[in-house]
């Protein structure tokens, strides 16, 4: 079953569309990154994925629920961490947390496993005014596991913390699936922390899905590149744009994209005999895949920077 699944979504400001034609396929089991640049419609997204916003169109299932016409029972199972926590600032964590119990008529022993699991118990006892930031993202986390739900829904759950903060919290997240089998949905406009916990991953750029899928095919988007120094790079690289290939020199050596990922090793052995038997001298020689990063601009940088209103 899918945990997630949104077809056509569209979420209109003021005749701009924030997301326009969303369709999400969240899998069960998944830690799903929900990546985009600032403004992309990341938070949009999340709050008409949990009821908080009305799409102007479009359809949202919760574990096969339809939140329009079975609100209750598609939200029972979520739990959510916003970028920032918020928190009663004159109570302290337990306090906090116990609100939450009550609401959802939980049992006491609820707060100890989360406090547990977040570990935030030492400070239990503290007024969240005197939390650090760290501590209330943790608190937030902890408010979202209450009631043990089977997607947890993360907006930016990074945002404001230091590297080791950030490590922490990514390393948490990531054995979420395997300690609470919940399904995760996070938000992110960091591609590398996406890249060390999400299994699948989406781009959001302008209201639009760029890409969708898991983290190989994202890798799969572009063929790899070949890299290569020789004795004379400006010799080599006439050779090649002979045979049709279009070269770039970095830092000295000679780039040029490859046909295609599958073939990628056997391109490289023809362009070395090719350079070989012409002569050059070859002493360096390597494939060389695009970083994420590079996908990541690429995905958003290919579309129009002005938002149009394609109604
Ligand atoms: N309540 C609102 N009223 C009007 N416009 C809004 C509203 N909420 C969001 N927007 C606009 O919708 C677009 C998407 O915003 P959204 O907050 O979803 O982006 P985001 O991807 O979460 O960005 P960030 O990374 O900065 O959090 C932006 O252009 C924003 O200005
Ligand atoms: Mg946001």
């Amino acid at each position: 079953m899918t945990a997630i699944e949104t077809e056509n979504l569209r979420k209109r400001f003021r005749g701009v569309n924030a997301v326009d034609g969303v369709d999400l396929s969240v899998p069960e089991g998944a830690i799903f990154g929900f990546l985009g640049p600032n403004g992309a419609g990341k938070t949009t997204t999340i709050r008409l994925l949990l009821g908080l916003l009305r799409p102007n169109r479009g359809r949202i299932a919760l574990f096969g629920e339809n939140l329009k016409s079975r609100r209750t029972k598609a939200l029972k199972s979520v739990g959510v961490a916003f970028e920032t926590p918020a928190h009663y600032e004159h109570l302290t964590g337990r306090e906090n947390l116990d609100i939450t119990r009550r609401l959802l008529n939980l049992d006491k022993s609820e707060i100890d496993r989360v406090l547990e699991t977040v570990e935030l118990k030492y400070v239990e006892n503290r007024l969240v005014r005197k939390y650090s930031l760290g501590m209330r993202h943790r608190l937030g986390l902890a408010r979202a596991l209450l009631g043990r739900p089977k997607l947890l829904i993360f907006d930016e759950p990074t945002n404001g913390l230091d590297p080791v903060g950030i490590r922490e919290m990514r390393e948490f997240i990531k054995t979420l699936p395997e300690r609470t089998g919940a399904t995760v949905f996070v938000s992110s406009h960091h591609l590398a922390e996406i890249e060390q916990m999400a299994s699948h991953v989406a781009v959001i750029n302008l209201g639009q899905i760029v890409f969708q899928g898991d983290m190989k095919e994202l890798r799969g988007l572009h063929a790899p590149r070949l890299e290569l120094a020789c004795s004379d790079p400006g010799g080599a690289a006439s050779l090649l744009s002979g045979s049709g290939k279009q070269t770039q020199t970095r830092g000295g050596r000679l780039v040029l994209e490859l046909a295609s990922a599958d073939e990628a090793e056997r391109e490289a052995a023809e362009i070395n005999r090719h350079l070989v038997g012409a002569g050059f001298d070859i002493h360096h020689l390597a494939i060389a895949p695009w970083t994420l990063e590079e996908l990541f601009l690429q995905l958003v940088g290919a579309k129009p920077t002005i938002r149009s209103d394609a109604a």
